[in-house]
């Protein structure tokens, strides 16, 4: 399964002559969707030119810590925050020296330093370097700091000899960042996901809706995947892609919705609702195309159903999960939502002027009846794969077998 796509990778290349196969990490990298920042070291771009990785990436490369340049686009705290993963190849003994020292007097390194997010380092030198003393501590104390090692790789060397040293191939280290997105948190599990907004007919040629883009739902799509759970996914109008491998039933108003969720329901373990179901739908939907006559126009409204309250009250209930989009107020409205709705979780998060809907970020604080978290703001696709997390082993408690 390719999870690469949408994922922020940050690759570091130091000066090692295996910087050459890194071009065609890459590039197979951004053919399997990823998004790919370059950060070279000086020693780096001396073995393969800041050019190169540029036109591969799409996107300049960065190589300076202390310059105007550098600091006035994306800094090293924003590149740090950028990634949802940093993968150093080849890393050489000196990198990892620093990396075990806690150093930071590059930019590499100090992106290393700032960041909170899983590092990859794929070791590349000569045999004797590896099997260095020195070298051998530091990639200990880099693992027990949480660092995944991938490789060396055991053969000839670029300087004649043969031995451990070698970085792995492009393939192979592709493989272990696919590995790393993947998990089995939710292997076995149904999830059913709705997303996107509903539209609701006032005559043939317009409607009622809301600004949500689908993004989020779609990526809680995406992580449960990635999290080997069995996803249906239902939304409402929206001009982004599905991923691949979900079962995707498009609708268009609520009540289609609502119909569609109930024809699933009795096979889903988890319900996340991340759709903005319209609160209303108009009395009559006119055949004709109202025509503009009047200064005023009123239009009579009813409720739609609650399709959240509907799963949780059905004799079926699986574990549900809603949001709670709020411009005010935010805790204790997704706590009486909580409550209200009969929900295991609500992920509540602020929307307004450029917050929330139609943004590529969000920020999303997750309460449930005893306990909350704050995930905090980041891309949609990262405070998914950490919702998806939650939702798991709050899931697990609650199904220990
Ligand atoms: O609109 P509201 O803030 O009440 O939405 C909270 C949760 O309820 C969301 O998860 C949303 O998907 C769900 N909802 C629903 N049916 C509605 C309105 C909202 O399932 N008619």
């Amino acid at each position: 399964m390719n999870t690469l796509i949408n994922k922020r990778i940050l690759v570091g290349v130091c000066g090692g002559i295996a910087a050459y196969k890194t071009a065609y990490l890459i590039r197979g990298l951004i053919e399997s969707g990823a998004e790919v920042e370059v950060v070279q070291t000086h020693g780096g771009t001396q073995f393969v030119t800041p050019l190169t990785f540029q036109a591969l990436s799409g996107r300049p490369v960065h190589s300076r810590l202390l310059h105007h340049d550098s600091e006035a686009g994306m800094g090293h705290i924003s590149l740090a925050r950028w990634a949802d993963l940093i993968v150093v190849a080849p890393a050489t003994a000196h990198f990892i020296s620093k990396l075990a020292h806690g150093m930071a007097d590059d930019l590499l390194s100090t992106i290393c330093l700032a960041a909170d997010v899983p590092i990859l380092v794929a070791p590349a030198m000569n045999r004797q370097m590896w099997n260095n003393p020195a070298t051998q501590a530091n990639i200990q104390t880099i693992q027990s700091n949480g660092i995944s090692i991938i490789g060396p790789g055991v053969g000839d060397q670029a300087c004649g000899e043969s031995g451990p040293g070698r970085m792995l191939e492009p393939d192979e280290i592709k493989s272990s960042i696919n590995a790393h997105f993947r998990s089995s948190l939710l292997s076995g599990a149904n999830v059913l996901i709705t997303a996107g907004p509903t539209r609701e007919s006032i005559d043939p040629v317009r409607f009622i809706s809301n600004h949500s883009s689908g993004r989020m739902g779609f990526a809680v799509a995406q992580a449960a995947l990635e999290a080997d759970a069995r996803v249906t996914l239902i939304a409402g109008p929206v001009s982004i892609n599905p991923p691949d491998r979900v079962t995707y039933v498009p609708v268009t108003t609520a009540f289609e919705m609502q119909s569609e969720v109930f024809r699933e329901i009795e096979d889903t373990d988890i319900f996340i609702s991340a759709a903005a179901v319209a609160d209303y739908r108009c009395v009559d939907v006119a055949d004709q195309k109202i025509k503009k006559y009047e200064d005023n126009l009123s239009l009579q409204l009813e409720k739609n159903p609650d399709i959240i309250s509907n799963v949780t009250k059905s004799s079926h209930k699986p574990f549900t999960v809603g949001f709670a989009a709020e411009t005010d107020d935010l805790a204790n409205n997704a706590k009486s939502k909580l409550k209200a709705k009969k929900m295991d979780m609500i992920a509540a998060n602020p929307v307004g002027k450029d917050k929330g809907f139609d943004s590529e970020y969000n920020t999303i604080e997750v309460f449930w009846n005893d306990g909350h978290l704050n995930l905090g703001t980041s891309s949609k696709q990262k405070l998914a794969r950490n919702l998806i997390k939650l939702i798991a082993s709050r899931y697990d408690e609650k199904h220990p077998d």
